[in-house]
């Protein structure tokens, strides 16, 4: 079996959030299981630095695009193959998607339009390559056109696999564009890659592609109701029998707090204080620490944690909370720190090893996000013994088990899973989850349940492989 794995960013070459370390991580895992997995991505300057064996193998000039080269690398440490776009007009550039302001490149359908271009190419029989993928296997709306272009350009296309890791991305552009990117008039149409007048990339992934699959199997039932749908659930809705909801893995040996380079000295017990002196927090031994990485947006519900902060400050609580995104929540998060000095420790921006270190240093991680297709933060924390409190949606849902009383007893438990988004809820999750930290046994038990889960990409590499099995002919 062979795969052309195309993505927007790959961990450790090009990172915004979880779509990069699925496509860093997966493929790997597909050639563990004997899969020629190779990727496909645009060469930011960034990435093609860090990346192993370059070699240029061609170059062209498209009249929409300009010149445009090929290059073959690998992953760093003998890992799997990588295929870059190089394009210095549209990659390089700081910022994958947006400016420093949060703003999208006025360019993006050109940009990912040209690699969605590149993937039907190299995927389809006209590729210049000797590497002839059985499967194109596509994610997210930067690769949504691909299906597209094969359907239109190659008598007998290639399947495909469309992978939604957030529904709420759907690179919408107006529909001069189609000219542009080369693909037929008869393409805008609403079967085809119309929506509401113009044009969805991730519309096009979902109606053409072979296969499609999401990142659980919560969210895949979720995105066909219309309070998760966004729009696009009556088409989800009416693909039902072929979409399939498979987990996210987690990279194990990334992801390991026995032998994790970011944490100061072997995970031990005084880990909390390590991480308590680095952010400035006052050392208070008896203060649950409070933990939270992520994406300031919406979605990740860091709304509600704002709103719920003075209740757990007054219950003892202390914060460590890394992120970056929507300026008023960064402002908001900026003000809390400012006011709670050594209880709220705070930092704008992005920090790989910070990140490692509050999945391990805090005592509870927070994610109580609106939606989450699947979520990677929240098994990372449970890897490092720090139970989450999370929102009863998608892989949330999918991946913590509820500490209920009952739970608690068999070992089942291994977080904290609100049923409603709101402050009051987040409060009493939180309230309980510190009142059973104060008791060592039952939380050392909750911990060793968290730390004990698989959270592996094995037998989830295995689910796709057998998705690509049922398209092959
Ligand atoms: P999403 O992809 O929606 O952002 P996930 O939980 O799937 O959510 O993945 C987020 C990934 O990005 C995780 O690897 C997380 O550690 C990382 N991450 C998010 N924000 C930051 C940040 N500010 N600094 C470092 N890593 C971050
Ligand atoms: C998206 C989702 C997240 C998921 C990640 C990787 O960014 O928001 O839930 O884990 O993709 O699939």
């Amino acid at each position: 079996m062979k795969v052309l794995f195309a993505t927007s960013e790959a961990h450790p070459l090009a990172k915004t959030g979880g779509l990069a370390d699925v496509s860093g991580a997966l493929p790997a895992a597909l050639r563990d299981l004997g899969v020629d997995a190779r990727v496909l991505m645009p060469g930011y300057p960034a990435a093609l630095e860090k990346a192993d064996d370059l070699t240029r193998i061609l170059r062209i000039r498209l009249p929409e695009h300009g010149e445009i080269g090929l290059l073959q690398g690998r992953f760093p440490g003998d890992g799997a193959p990588v295929y870059f776009i190089e394009h210095a007009g549209y990659y390089a550039r700081k910022g994958l998607y947006q400016d420093a302001a949060a703003h999208d490149w006025p360019d993006n359908a050109m940009r990912f339009g040209l690699l969605s271009q590149f993937a039907a190419w190299l995927a389809g029989p006209g590729s210049p390559l000797d590497f002839k993928p059985d499967v194109l296997h596509c994610n997210d709306w930067q690769t949504g056109l691909a299906p597209a272009y094969l359907r239109y350009e190659a008598a007998r296309p290639t399947p495909t696999v469309f992978t939604v890791h957030n529904l709420a991305y759907q690179g919408i552009f107006p529909p001069d564009v189609l000219k542009k990117l080369g693909l037929p008039p008869e393409s805008f149409s609403i079967d085809g890659v119309e929506y509401y007048g113009n044009i969805s990339f991730l519309k096009a992934g979902l109606y053409y592609a072979s296969r499609l699959t999401t990142v659980s199997p919560s969210y895949a039932g979720e995105i066909q109701t219309e309070a998760f749908g966004m729009g696009l659930h009556g088409l989800l809705a009416a693909r039902s029998q072929e979409l399939t909801g498979i987990l996210n893995g987690i990279d194990l040996r990334e992801w390991d707090p026995a032998h994790d380079p970011h944490l100061p000295a072997p995970y031990s017990a005084d880990k909390l204080d390590a991480l308590q002196d680095e952010l400035g927090l006052g050392p208070d031994a008896h203060a649950p620490l409070l933990g939270m990485v992520s994406r300031l947006t919406q979605q990740k519900g860091s709304d509600v944690v704002v709103e719920a902060v003075p209740q757990l400050i007054e219950l003892g609580a202390q914060f460590a909370v890394l992120g970056s995104g929507e300026i008023e929540l960064e402002n908001a998060w900026s003000r809390l720190a400012a006011a709670h000095p050594g209880r709220i420790a705070v930092k704008i921006g992005y920090d790989e090893g910070l990140a490692h270190r509050i999945e391990a240093g805090a005592d509870i991680f927070l994610m109580p996000s609106r939606f989450e297709p699947c979520g990677l933060n929240q098994m990372y924390s449970q890897r490092y013994g720090t139970p989450p409190v999370v929102h009863r949606v998608g892989g949330l849902a999918d991946t913590v088990t509820h500490a209920s009383p009952e739970n608690l007893a068999s070992g089942a438990a291994t977080g904290f899973v609100i049923d409603r988004l709101d402050r009051a809820s987040l409060v009493d999750a939180v309230h309980r989850a510190m009142l059973l930290y104060r008791h060592p046994r039952v939380w050392k038990k909750l911990m060793r349940s968290a730390m004990a889960r698989d959270f592996g990409w094995a037998g989830r590499a295995q689910q796709y492989l057998d998705v690509y099995e049922k398209i092959c002919p």
